[in-house]
């Protein structure tokens, strides 16, 4: 093949069941299965692949900058990339050219639908025909969570048992029509960048917490009857589960030493702001959840969703609230949406 090219859009995910330590560091295998939601293109991270004989390096644009790619934390990202042209068996170089459409300085991590429009687009563009479980294999050696924005809905990362990673992968649970009214209101408390990186803060978990070592069983609970509670249909179950997720993985983080901390007072008077929701409504109408930020996610359906803008208008600290809904999952965008000069082999301008 000269050319191979394509533009792929996918959308970032937010955990219900958490992902946080890793058995394989290098395969990025977990020691828990995760559930989670993917969301739809509120947030979403465009991004165009072209392998060419005409390219004389791999480059990398994301917003228009370049990235150095021998900084670790790219490196890692770009793994997709040459996993994918050793199963094409192509030797040619690439240009990614990837933009994200989050409203600025959200503070929210775009790592796993940048790894999964990555993924996606370079399957498309070297002709690969994968499917959804081995196209969320290889976004897993990126970013392991990026796995789950493979597809759309309500998504579980299979842990596995196998060393080589082939049983540990993301699969469906639920499609977005299932679950149409779920949201995710996403309350911005901090846009500063995360102290502590996730790949290393979770490392510093496995080797140090002794919490850490109760919380796989827990997940890997959490993460069944997370499942039942979706298809039965029945929210206040799967609200819970979401609350003492979020909780349980933030008390392994503070058990890590030196202890890691994402969770600030704003963060924590929006924890205890849904419980009092809950509380005086006689069932749950929402769940918070955090990741490694003090950034919540209340996870509502769309009828709740004045209740808890209410709920959440008696906080001070909170900047701003995003809403998004549930989504379908990475697709392929046609050839005028490409962020790639194709004569100049160079981001458009
Ligand atoms: C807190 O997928 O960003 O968001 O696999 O090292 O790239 P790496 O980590 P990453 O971890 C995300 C962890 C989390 C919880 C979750 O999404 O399950």
């Amino acid at each position: 093949m000269e050319h191979g090219s394509a533009t792929a859009t996918a959308s970032p995910n937010i955990a219900f069941v958490k992902y946080w330590g890793k058995r394989d560091e290098e395969l990025i295998l977990p020691y828990n299965s995760s559930v989670s939601m993917t969301l739809d293109d509120s947030l979403n991270t465009v991004t165009s692949v072209l392998f060419s004989k005409e390219l004389n390096a791999d480059r990398f644009f994301i917003n228009g900058e370049e990235q150095d790619l021998s900084d670790n934390d790219i490196a890692e990202r770009f793994k997709v990339v040459g996993i994918m042209r050793r199963k094409a068996g192509s030797a040619d170089h690439v240009l990614v050219v990837s933009r994200n459409s989050f409203p600025t300085a959200s503070g929210l991590a775009s790592s796993a639908s940048g790894t999964a429009a990555l993924a996606y687009a370079c399957s498309r563009a070297l002709g690969l025909k994968l499917s959804a479980k081995e196209l969320s294999i290889i976004a897993r050696q990126g970013s392991g969570s990026s796995c789950r924005s493979i597809l759309g809905g309500i998504v579980v990362w299979k842990k596995g048992r196998n060393a080589d990673g082939s049983d540990s992968y993301a699969k469906r649970i639920a499609k977005k029509e299932q679950w149409p009214d779920l949201i995710d209101i996403i309350a911005i408390v901090s846009t500063e960048r995360k102290r502590v990186l996730s790949r290393s803060g979770m490392q510093q978990t496995v080797e140090s917490s002794s919490l850490f070592k109760a919380r796989a069983k827990f997940a890997e609970r959490n993460s069944r009857d997370f499942a039942k509670a979706v298809k039965s249909k029945d929210f206040d179950s799967m609200a819970s589960i979401i609350m003492k997720e979020s909780n349980d993985m933030h008390a392994v983080m503070l058990d890590t030493y030196p202890p890691i901390i994402y969770l600030n007072d704003v963060s924590k008077e929006i924890i205890a702001a849904i419980h009092g929701l809950n509380e005086s409504s006689g069932k749950a109408l929402a769940a918070y959840t955090f990741d490694a930020g003090p950034n919540a996610h209340i996870i509502t359906l769309k009828g709740n969703e004045e209740a808890v803008r209410n709920a959440l208008s008696r906080v001070d600290g909170i900047r701003e609230t995003i809403t998004a809904g549930i989504g379908s999952g990475p697709r392929a965008l046609s050839e005028k949406d490409s962020l790639i000069d194709m004569e100049r082999l160079m981001p458009k301008s």
